[in-house]
């Protein structure tokens, strides 16, 4: 069995995940940015130890504490093998992941799954009926395609593919807090995140790279 614990850290919003294997009291912790001190009392709290750390992608916001985890514990790093090239991860001995890997952490198992779109080798990992999104899906949003390395056409495909693969019951865990509430489920998305709802390829181009200007906090459309 394991636990999750949520933090909102930065001036961005972000969510940062711990997970723990109630088990061995290992620790992954989900993108450790901003507040390294804060991530490490959630961990006190929870009676655990950080030994890995997980990146769905290597964007500053989501990686500007990895070096100082790094530093105060025996963590191994583990990133999308395309990620790490595209980060220049270099010299700090990651774990290189394709789509379809199995994770450990103690007894406790994720999966892997390689989402490009918002960068070339994000991924969502998949826990139970929980998937951790990064910032390939937000509630009611998805990340941004027009920074170094997205690619609104592969966020299509990812967004489809994710649509397909996952029951409606599936906790949708992102990578930031922009939305009415923290956290929703796949179902809730497929009815009311428009990126979800464009069913063409070059409508959802479009939509992504020039016309999504709702404000935040998102909401369901209809
Ligand atoms: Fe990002």
């Amino acid at each position: 069995m394991y636990e999750i614990k949520s933090l909102k850290l930065g001036h961005m919003d972000n969510l940062i995940y711990l997970i723990k294997d109630k088990k061995t009291n290992e620790i992954a912790v989900i993108d450790p940015a901003w507040d390294v001190d804060a991530i490490f009392n959630a961990a006190d709290k929870m009676e655990g130890v950080i030994t890995q750390i997980f990146l769905t992608h290597s964007h500053y916001d989501h990686v500007n504490g990895v070096d100082e985890v790094l530093h105060r514990t025996d963590a191994q790093l583990h990133v999308h093998k395309i990620e790490d090239r595209f980060w220049g991860g270099a010299g700090r001995n990651a774990t290189l992941h394709s789509g379809g890997d199995h994770l450990k952490l103690g007894s406790t198992e994720l999966k892997i799954h390689h989402t490009p779109g918002h960068t070339p080798g994000s991924v969502c990992y998949e826990l139970d009926g929980n998937l951790f999104t990064g910032d390939t899906v937000f509630v009611y949003g998805c990340g941004r395609c027009n920074l170094r390395g997205g690619d609104p056409e592969a966020m299509y495909h990812t967004l489809n593919k994710i649509g397909k693969s996952f029951a409606p019951e599936m906790t949708v865990l992102p990578g930031h807090d922009y939305a009415t509430c923290p956290s929703s489920t796949i179902g809730q998305q497929l009815n009311g995140n428009p990126f979800f709802n464009i069913k063409t390829l070059h409508g959802f181009v479009d939509y992504r790279m020039n016309k999504h200007y709702r404000s935040m906090p998102y909401g369901p459309v209809s």
